[in-house]
């Protein structure tokens, strides 16, 4: 055996700084998965069925609370994923106040902006223009509260939505991001599931307050990879984009100064991916995400035999995120493993919802190179 195949990094627990627990019966399986793979927090996004776009339970509105959903994440979670990040739904109903005093109750740690109609439950969003005018976002920037942003303008006609040098994407970054944080300088901004060179550059030209997260499948694959047998289970919103995408964010995370980008999976389970009339956006990445980042860091040309490059990994991975954020660092012996050895993905079995496919499951390939131990 070469040095190479028993690779072993011991690294602190880690948090992933965007990922979808969906709702009972799925809430507690997908919970076990983050703690499978060396979570010890999760960032577990509000388009939940109802939406969480309230921050106590005993606000009047109808829409599920931050506060019921937290407590309902800690009961399952416990001690064993103490780090648990909530952030409000912002719809049409948010206001400066209800911010203000989901901060103050401590309750409130991050907002979520969702393009309206752009993804997987944004049926609730509302545009920017909206929240800047009403107060809602300068009360994010006042209380220092996060905005997670999913950056994306859907204005596009069907004809160009979808082309190499503009994408929603693109537009987000060139016309509507700088145009907030022009107006709110001291915002804590997250560029959510980042995945063009535009937005790379965004971010690393802002202050220290802007930071994005990056998935797994952004960076392993290309649109390519969908389009080749039409691989529907890397169908995702962001969509997979170019390789010189892909490119800027390897570059991105694999520098010793990755400091503003870290893990966030974007992990979005759906039972039934593929119909008749269309494809439901969303990567499961559930269990297997550090395999994944691991593997992407090596085609990347980052590889882990090496001490200096495993620290790397560790910045974006496990202290980065937890740092933008505030968290606590892992305790010391707070620790999992990641090893170079091949393991077999499995299908995750949901009981009373279905069965969920794990990357890289539907893209022809079913064995990771590396294995974790929690
Ligand atoms: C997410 C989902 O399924 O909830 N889908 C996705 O493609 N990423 C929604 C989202 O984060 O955009
Ligand atoms: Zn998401």
């Amino acid at each position: 055996m070469n040095a190479q195949e028993n690779t072993t990094l011991t690294l602190p627990k880690w948090v992933d700084l965007h990922a979808h627990l969906r709702q009972e019966p799925m809430l507690a399986p997908l919970i076990e998965a983050q703690i499978s793979m060396g979570c010890r927090g999760t960032l577990a996004m509000p388009n939940t069925k109802p939406p969480l776009a309230k921050v106590l339970e005993a606000d009047p509105l109808p829409y599920g609370s931050v506060e019921s959903y937290l407590g309902r994440i800690r009961a399952i979670a416990g001690d064993r994923m103490p780090e648990v990040i909530v952030p409000l739904y912002l719809t049409k109903d948010t206001t400066p106040k209800m911010i203000e005093d989901g901060a103050k109750s401590g309750i409130l740690r991050a907002c979520k902006y969702y393009p309206p109609h752009g993804t997987t439950g944004a049926d609730f969003a509302c545009g920017l223009e909206t929240f800047m005018e009403n107060g809602v976002i300068e009360a994010i920037e006042e209380t220092g509260l996060v905005l997670c942003a999913h950056g994306e303008e859907h204005i596009l006609g069907d004809a160009d939505f979808f082309d190499r040098n503009r994408n929603a994407e693109i537009l987000f970054y060139t016309n509507r991001a700088p145009r907030l944080l022009d107006a709110c300088p001291d915002l804590k901004f997250v560029a959510e599931h980042m995945t063009t060179r535009t937005a790379c550059d965004f971010v690393k030209k802002a202050g220290p307050n802007v930071a994005a997260s990056i998935t797994p499948q952004h960076l392993l694959y290309t649109i390519s990879d969908l389009l080749k047998g039409c691989k529907y289970h890397l169908y995702c919103m962001p969509l997979l984009k170019f390789e010189d995408d892909r490119a800027a964010l390897r570059e991105a995370v694999t520098s010793a100064d990755n400091g503003k980008f870290f893990a966030g999976t974007d992990s979005a389970p759906h039972t039934t991916k593929a119909t008749e009339c269309g494809c439901a956006a969303g990567c499961f990445t559930g269990g297997y995400a550090p395999q994944l980042y691991a593997q992407a860091f090596e085609e990347a040309g980052c590889a882990l035999e090496s001490l200096e490059n495993q620290q790397i990994f560790r910045q974006f991975l496990c202290t980065n995120g937890p740092e933008f954020y505030a968290l606590p660092a892992a305790a010391d012996g707070e620790t999992f493993t990641l090893t170079r050895t091949p393991r077999k993905v499995e299908m995750l079995e949901i009981p009373g919802a279905g069965a969920v496919t794990p990357l890289p499951l539907g893209t022809k390939r079913d064995t990771l190179p590396w294995s974790v131990a929690v």
